[in-house]
């Protein structure tokens, strides 16, 4: 990892599918209505026929800037997201980051899309969100439910727009090789990145020319493209991780911009290809797990360096966390999420 200039990211437009079969007991709306120029409230109401709680972290009431919608320009390319991507733990979890809402219960949640894309240009911005979030039971993730939104189309006063102070913190001055404080944490973060350069390597070889049958398991596909834009992406983040002076992204041992919170392990920052551990990185999960779907230091690690597009273009998103939301993804979701990737190393790791 070094220092790299900002590049400008352009994610290409995902296409969005719920599997069929889907249970209905489970689900979310949103609705997404404007309340001024750019200011958006989404109302998430559980249409479900049970009681849920779920994480809230990268979801609608978190107060970081992180992707609530997807912002798409009227040729329906995709806008870039310019904020924060936050992994979290799967178990354990404190209150503060769950939301529990009975049949029928909502709650409402305001934020301003300018300040996480740059809508400079103004004109017609459809905004959409869909995807999955995790359900929690005795605070463990138990599974995943799907949400989905209204399309909402609004017209954007593009000088307007870019008064909107941008969310994410200015850049913090580089180092050429990003300096750890702790000799513990540098310990840690080398070995984790020695093993996920092996894991992802080996993923990549299996997403090349493993079975069928693990490979339809994790990206619902056998497709020969497919397996090969996978391998591609798994030996990017290989090679990635087995540098620790080379490459596109700068990876620090500590909370370098200060967006961990409570059950966070690891955030990414995709237009700076910035990558960040947070303390629970270090206390809460093993090093390498022999626990198949389990959490732990390496996957984390490679879940993080395939969200940057330094890395492989585009970098992933977070359709779905853990195994359960990761097997119920559509092809083309599961191609770009980043969990998908961490949890197919590991189980071809532990030949699981
Ligand atoms: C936003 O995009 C425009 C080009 O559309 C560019 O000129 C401007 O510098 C960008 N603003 C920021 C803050 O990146
Ligand atoms: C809930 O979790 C705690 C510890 O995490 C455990 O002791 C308890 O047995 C669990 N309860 C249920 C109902 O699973």
């Amino acid at each position: 990892m070094r220092t790299s200039s900002a590049a400008l990211l352009v994610l290409l437009p995902s296409v969005f599918a719920i599997p069929l079969g889907e249970a209905p007991s489970l689900r979310l709306d949103v609705t997404l209505s404007r309340v001024e120029d750019t200011r958006i409230k989404a109302v998430v109401k559980n249409v479900g026929s049970e009681d849920v709680t779920f994480v809230h972290i990268n979801f609608f009431k978190d107060t970081a800037p992180v992707k609530k919608v997807a912002l798409f320009q009227h040729d329906d390319s995709e806008i870039a997201f310019e904020g924060v991507e936050k992994l979290f733990k799967s178990s354990g979890l404190t209150e503060d980051v769950l939301t529990s809402l009975a049949p029928g219960d909502v709650y409402e949640d305001e934020f301003d899309v300018a300040s996480t894309s740059n809508l400079s240009k103004g004109g017609h911005v459809t905004l959409h969100a869909v995807g999955r979030v995790p359900v929690v039971e005795n605070s463990t993730i138990t599974g995943s439910m799907p949400f989905k939104s209204n399309k909402l189309v609004i017209d954007v006063d593009g000088p307007k727009a870019s008064k909107v102070a941008a969310a994410m913190k200015t850049m913090h001055k580089r180092t050429t090789v990003e300096s750890c404080p702790s000799n513990d944490k540098q310990s840690a973060l080398t070995t984790a990145l020695q093993n996920a350069a092996y894991i992802a390597s080996q993923a990549a070889d299996a997403a090349e020319s493993g079975p069928d049958v693990r490979f339809q398991e994790y990206f619902g596909t056998t497709d020969s493209e497919t397996r090969g834009i996978v391998a591609a992406r798994l030996r990017a983040a290989a090679a990635e991780a087995s540098s620790t002076t080379f490459g596109q992204t700068s990876y620090y041992c500590y909370d370098v911009d200060e967006w961990c919170s409570p059950n966070v392990l690891a955030w990414t920052t995709q237009t700076t290809n910035t990558i960040a551990n947070c303390d629970l990185y270090y206390t809460d999960i093993p090093p390498l797990t022999s626990v198949c779907h389990d959490q732990d230091q390496a996957t984390t690690t490679l879940h993080e360096l395939t969200h940057a597009p330094g890395v492989y273009n585009p970098g992933t998103e977070d359709f779905g966390y853990g195994y359960d939301a990761v097997a119920a993804l559509s092809p083309d979701n599961a191609l770009n999420n980043a969990d998908t990737y961490s949890l197919f190393a590991n189980a071809v790791y532990l030949n699981c």
